[in-house]
């Protein structure tokens, strides 16, 4: 399976969002996660689909949307329409069979995933609705720079296991939170293959050295 990186601009500093996704796509990434938090679903408030708007313009990689906020189905065509690439919805926060078949009709890459507390098998019925990733989160969503939950290992090689014998052995699984040079080895082997990282790129002074170690 190819490794992506998806750095998450949550870790940037948000008065230059736009020459940090130039900077991102000259060091090599994959993805760009925008880590949009309503204040709702998650304490902390960051940005809407303005912010994929503005920075769309400004980088041809595609935007990975993770969406921490309540009634996502209000916001979805906004973000179809800012330049969203995949729109990442809590499946703690909707109705994934309904949302996702909104996401299709949009034309927009369907994901789901789950928070450290929710069993991996609250993935499985998205990947019977065709989801073209499943996100896992390894730290309690809503703020960067937290410690790896290591549960989540065991997490990731239930839903990759549960891809394999559903006929989509090489979907996408994307972890999310406190992963490190140190334990991405682990999150890899576990069985994700897109690895989100906000503190470790953007605390890094090579970003596209630490990019590269990330993908191993
Ligand atoms: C947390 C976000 C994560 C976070 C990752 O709610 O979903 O994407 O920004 O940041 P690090 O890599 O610093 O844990
Ligand atoms: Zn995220």
């Amino acid at each position: 399976m190819n490794i992506k990186i998806a750095p998450s601009i949550l870790a940037s500093d948000f008065s230059k969002v736009g020459e940090t996704v130039k900077k991102l796509e000259q060091s090599g990434a994959d993805y760009v996660h925008c880590d949009v938090m309503d204040g709702n679903f998650v304490p902390p408030i960051t940005f809407g689909a303005q912010m994929v708007k503005a920075i769309r313009p400004h980088t041809k990689l595609p935007l990975d949307c993770h969406l921490m906020v309540l009634h996502p189905e209000t916001h979805i065509e906004d973000f179809a329409a800012a330049g969203a690439d995949i729109v990442t919805v809590h499946v703690e926060a909707c109705d994934i069979p309904a949302l996702f078949r909104r996401l299709a009709s949009l034309g927009v890459k369907r994901s789901a995933v789950i928070n450290p507390e929710t069993p991996a098998e609250a993935l499985f019925p998205a990947v019977d609705e065709g989801a073209d990733m499943l996100l896992l989160m390894s730290v309690r969503p809503g703020w960067g720079g937290q410690k790896f939950i290591e549960g989540t290992l065991k997490k990731i090689e239930a839903v990759r296991n549960y891809c394999i014998s559903h006929g989509v052995p090489d979907l996408d699984i994307e972890v999310d939170g406190g992963v490190t040079e140190e334990n991405v080895k682990d999150v890899i082997g576990a069985g994700a293959n897109v690895i989100v990282a906000g503190s470790t790129v953007f605390r890094s002074a090579d970003m596209a050295a630490t990019i590269g170690r990330l993908r191993g």
